[in-house]
């Protein structure tokens, strides 16, 4: 099947993520695998919206994210809980905008042109986190409460019940 690729760079952000949960629901309807679900989430969002970033931090022990499917340069491989935007969004479990990065202590740095940053954490069926979903722009204060609510939105997809 042939994707257009979507454009939703100029798009009020309530109408793009919109946009992006009816074509997540249409490309994924018939997936179970959840690691074709992030790859396909990722691929949609950085490239509809424009993104420097765009990727999962999976849990992959107690305590501990590793990089998952992402869009954008080499990111950081292992995140312990705590650590960075990406760990403290995990330990809190509730999303994190950082208007400026240079601002956050203990901002990890894996792209030195990002300059802010949102981090919403993707929980299960059964409530248990399984992943952070980040975003990376290049321009400061790039993300406020629409985008968490679009992508809290979004990421709702996780929490579908599997067989
Ligand atoms: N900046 C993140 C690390 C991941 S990269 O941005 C891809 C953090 O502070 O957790």
């Amino acid at each position: 099947m042939a994707e257009a690729i979507l454009d939703l760079r100029r798009e009020p952000k309530d109408r793009a993520y919109a946009t992006l949960h009816a074509h997540t629901a249409s490309l994924l309807h018939d997936v179970d695998d959840v690691v074709a679900e992030m790859a396909t989430i990722a691929s949609l969002v950085h490239n509809a919206m424009g993104f420097l970033w765009t990727g999962f931090y999976r849990v992959v022990a107690p305590d501990l994210l590793r990089v998952g499917p992402y869009q954008g340069s080499v990111g950081c491989l292992d995140i312990p809980f705590g650590k960075g935007v990406c760990g403290t969004a995990a330990a809190e479990r509730r999303t994190i905008i950082v208007p400026d990065v240079n601002r956050f202590p203990g901002h990890i740095s894996c792209d030195p042109r990002s300059r802010s940053e949102i981090v919403v954490p993707v929980v299960d069926a059964r409530g248990a986190l399984i992943a952070v979903f980040d975003i990376d722009a290049s321009t400061v204060a790039r993300f406020d409460e629409q985008d968490q609510h679009g992508l809290e939105r979004l990421l709702t997809w996780f929490t579908r019940p599997r067989t």
